[in-house]
């Protein structure tokens, strides 16, 4: 519990709106770190949650359900009136959400400028969207500081956190309405995906504005140092920024601001009973699992991966008929190309390889094109032998968290990771490799699978410890005391 009311802002809420068959809304789930940590103190400190709710409203006034009885999931005690549900129209959100979020800044800032297209027109309606997210929340603190008043806490400012790319400049909007209005609150953002280097950044024609944007925070949070050092160094060389690159502060404007890196973590514990308690579901005997688990986007090296596990086959026949390569694949934005090719292609590759390797009563490849449950999750991170995250680039990675939790010291799994997700600058006992060295992934997949178990079980015991210390409740009140809202004793466990 802190002090001060926590206004959340990010471009989905913390549940999705469905309609049932009668028209009636219905909230339902939807899983991640961010929401089982950061949804209890919303609840605890009568925040609010501004977001989108994943379904296009009929009015701006349509009433938010609020959760059912037999909802027991983090976000079950946030009532309706702590939601701020965003709505905007289908013309205005696709272009946002589609054009400029995820096929200009979701490949820019994962270093891939040669799949982002810049747009005037897509760039104009992320900044209108941004707008209506800000003025939200505007709305939002000004009902969240009337209680304060009411209450006599006048000095009590609330705590405004956005969240992620698609809302890269609504701290300034926010903070400008703030000025105007004399409204008090102090703002933080977190950068959930990588941030690039500066010769990467300056090709988006309006990156001054994205900087300044940010910057209208008083704490910029990423993932891990490497993103810091790169926003910094954009910030000095875009706006003139006088850099503290020790303390890693800047000013703008006569303000400082404080740049960290707070790495996320996951809700280990529960992971860890879920891997505990979760039903077998793999039932092939003799059999060992490779599993991959990612949203189906170019950024996880899922096409690099196939490829990889079909040169182990090539190079290692013995595992043909006993190793079995599992890659679960989340359909992700499938409005955009870029992902509508990657299906294309990956639905050409795994047909092949398993129409060259496939016996009778073996198939080399299983995947499944779809989403399934964290408990069932945790069953495949708990009964396989080895797990693959190797993506080109990620923010940070929670599956090879995830999968580090739900491991049985009495057979432990290996965790295969590349360097270029966050979790692989931290994951040290995990097998490093690179993905875009195919015959070394295969023989690291080779080495996974026949690894000892005294070697197994030291890496894992390493793994588990660090995770389970840095969980996300770690994470969160790591990101409140930076804001100065907590005191300094509740981030002594590091
Ligand atoms: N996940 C899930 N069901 C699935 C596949 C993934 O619930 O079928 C969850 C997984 O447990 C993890 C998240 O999706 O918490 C993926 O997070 P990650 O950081 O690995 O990647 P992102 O999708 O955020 O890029
Ligand atoms: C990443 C981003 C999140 C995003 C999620 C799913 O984790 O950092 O901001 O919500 O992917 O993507 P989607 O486009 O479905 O929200």
């Amino acid at each position: 519990r802190i002090n001060s009311p926590m206004i959340v802002v990010s471009n989905r809420l913390p549940f999705i709106l469905k309609r049932n068959q009668d028209g009636v809304l219905e909230r339902h789930h939807s899983a991640g770190g961010l929401v089982t940590a950061v949804a209890p103190v919303v609840i605890a400190n009568r925040g609010t949650w501004v977001g989108w709710p994943g379904i296009q409203m009929n009015s701006e006034s349509e009433a938010i359900p609020e959760a059912s009885a037999d909802d027991k999931s983090p976000t079950s005690g946030l009532k309706s009136e702590q939601v701020e549900c965003v709505t905007v129209a289908k013309e205005l959100f696709d272009p946002y959400y589609n054009g400029c979020c995820n096929g200009t800044f979701w490949p820019l800032m994962h270093s891939m400028p040669d799949r982002a297209v810049f747009s005037a027109e897509t760039y104009d309606a992320y900044r209108k969207v941004n707008e209506v997210f800000a003025q939200r929340t505007v709305m939002a603190l000004k009902k969240c500081l009337a209680k304060l008043d009411a209450e006599g806490h006048m000095d009590v400012a609330p705590l405004v956190w956005i969240h992620d790319y698609q809302l890269m400049l609504a701290a300034t909007m926010v903070r400008r309405a703030c000025e105007e209005e004399g409204l008090r609150c102090k703002m933080s953002f977190f950068h959930h995906i990588p941030f690039p280097a500066w010769d990467i950044m300056r090709l988006f024609p309006w990156d001054d504005e994205i900087l300044e944007g940010i910057l209208g925070c008083d704490l910029v949070g990423f993932h891990i140092d490497d993103y810091c050092i790169n926003f910094l160094d954009c910030c000095q060389r875009r706006l003139g920024c006088r850099v503290d690159r020790t303390r890693f502060l800047l000013e703008l404007d006569g303000r400082t601001i404080h740049v960290k890196s707070l790495p996320i973590g996951i809700p280990y514990d529960h992971f860890a009973e879920m891997g505990r308690s979760a039903p077998k579901i793999l039932k092939e005997k003799n059999q060992k699992i490779i599993l991959g688990v990612d949203r189906l986007d170019y950024t996880k090296g899922l096409v690099n991966r196939v490829k990889a596990f079909e040169r182990l086959l090539e190079k290692h026949p013995e595992h043909v008929e006993k190793v079995t390569f599992f890659q679960v694949a989340v359909p992700s934005r499938q409005d955009v190309k870029e992902y509508q090719q990657l299906k294309e292609e990956m639905d050409q590759l795994i047909g092949r390889i398993n129409g060259r390797f496939s016996k009778p009563n073996w198939s080399p490849i299983r995947y499944i094109f779809g989403c399934i449950s964290q408990e069932q999750l945790s069953a495949f991170y708990r009964d396989s032998a080895v797990a693959i995250v190797t993506p080109l680039r990620d923010g940070m990675n929670l599956v090879a968290k995830e999968f580090v939790a739900c491991q049985d010291l009495s057979d432990p799994g290996v965790l295969m990771l590349s360097p270029f997700a966050g979790a692989g600058g931290t994951m040290q006992e995990a097998l490093i490799v690179n993905p875009y060295e195919l015959d070394d992934v295969a023989e690291k997949m080779h080495r996974a699978l026949e690894m000892p178990f005294d070697e197994r079980l030291l890496r894992m015991k390493h793994l588990q410890r660090r995770e389970k210390l840095n969980d996300v409740n770690f994470w969160v009140s790591s990101f409140l005391q930076a804001m100065g809202m907590l005191p300094c004793d509740l981030n002594n466990n590091a």
